[in-house]
């Protein structure tokens, strides 16, 4: 019998093909290493709508690659008001992108919306860059942070579970 997650997770950038299919595959690795793959699921969105069912930028699946994780089989797709009843926590990768979702929260569901980093300690309100229009560093340094805001989204669902 498949267990339903207890608590469900979005992560959401601009293209849906950078920084949140980075931070859902890694996410989701580190839940496996933890045990608690089944019962957080997992999943990504971006605001725009240009890259729609495309897979993760190629960039971002060498870098995941790099660190032992398959990104290939993710798909792009459009977050939706919809989305804020789906899923408990809808994490921003940048505050642009965090005043476009909080204009498409329904009323009332605002307390699951916040910046991924809130959860990285030090670096609360800050943003993880969108590495796009950057080199392989840029991909590098945006894991390094995806890295420390998840390692702490776990932690704090762990100890509010
Ligand atoms: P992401 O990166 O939001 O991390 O997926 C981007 C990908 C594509 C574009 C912007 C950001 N774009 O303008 O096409």
């Amino acid at each position: 019998m498949r267990v339903r997650p207890l608590v469900n997770v979005l992560f959401v950038c601009l293209g849906n093909i950078c920084r949140s299919p980075s931070a859902e595959g890694w996410c989701r690795h580190l839940l496996a290493d933890v045990g608690l793959a089944s019962r957080i699921g997992v999943d990504s969105a971006g605001t725009g709508s240009w890259h729609i069912g495309k897979p993760p930028d190629p960039r971002a699946q060498a870098v995941m690659r790099a660190r032992g994780i398959d990104i290939s089989g993710l798909r792009a797709r459009q977050v939706a008001a919809v989305d804020f009843l789906r899923f408990d926590y809808v994490l921003a990768m940048d505050r642009a992108v965090h005043a476009d979702l909080a204009a498409l929260c329904p009323a009332e569901e605002g307390h699951r919306l916040a910046l991924l980093l809130d959860f990285a300690a030090g670096l609360e309100g800050r943003d993880v860059p969108d590495p796009y229009y950057g080199n392989e560093r840029a991909f590098e340094r945006m894991l390094d942070l995806i890295d420390g805001g998840v390692r702490g989204l776990i932690d704090h669902i762990r100890l509010s579970g």
